[in-house]
């Protein structure tokens, strides 16, 4: 459901939107379906909308600024508007797609005081391979650190055998998504106690 499509009671907390960025552009990738599935589970009072980074295009700092390309500007406008994050990326070549890595290059600007400061962030992999793209997972991880992000600290989501938990652009294996799930649950954790330290954020 769409943040603008929610009515809630004026006791309700307040809504929490989530942004989904999938570190692959395949129209049927498997990182896409896990996303496109979460947020079709969101709790009342969370969205989870998902952005597309086939627009982007390769950094360059000539760029950069005020004069940035439409599709920058508004990828990093849904940044600042979500109040977390939650990457889904494969693995490639044991790292993480250059589409990925271009994406945050962009949103990281100006240093430190970009729109990806402070945000929390929860950091998926998901490969048809046994490893889960694990080894991307650190990267990521990394290149957020580099931009003062919160990448939030718990167990690691890293989808093993993905193909075989996909089916019809949706996740369909329980236990992953229970586990999956429960990383949601922590990253709303975590924005609840900003939300708490930072009441005017
Ligand atoms: C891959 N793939 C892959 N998988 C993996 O587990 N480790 C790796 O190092 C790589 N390397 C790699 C490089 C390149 C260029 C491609 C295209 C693919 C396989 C990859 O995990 C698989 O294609 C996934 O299905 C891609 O994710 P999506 O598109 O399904 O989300």
């Amino acid at each position: 459901m769409n943040i603008d499509q929610n009515t809630q009671s004026p006791s309700a907390r307040p809504a929490v939107r989530l942004l989904g960025i999938s570190g692959s552009l395949r129209r049927d990738s498997h990182c896409t379906a896990v996303l496109r599935t979460l947020a079709d589970r969101m709790r009342e009072g969370v969205t989870l909308t998902l952005h597309s980074l086939e627009e982007v295009p390769l950094y360059n700092a000539d760029h950069d600024g005020d004069q940035a390309p439409g599709a920058v500007k508004s990828f990093k406008s849904a940044i600042s508007m979500a109040d977390g994050l939650v990457i889904c990326s494969p693995e490639y070549n044991y790292g993480m797609p250059g589409v990925l890595k271009n994406a945050i290059d962009w949103a990281s600007r100006p240093a430190f005081k970009s729109p990806l400061v402070d945000k929390p962030v929860l950091i998926m992999t998901a490969s048809p391979g046994t490893a889960g793209g694990v080894r991307a997972q650190y990267q990521v991880r990394e290149a957020l650190s580099a931009t003062l992000a919160r990448p939030i600290s718990r167990p690691q989501v890293a989808i093993a055998s993905v193909a075989q938990k996909v089916s019809e652009g949706r996740l369909a294996d329980a236990a992953t998504l229970e586990f999956v799930d429960a990383a949601v649950a922590d990253l709303l954790r975590e924005i609840a106690m900003l939300r708490t330290a930072h009441p005017g954020r």
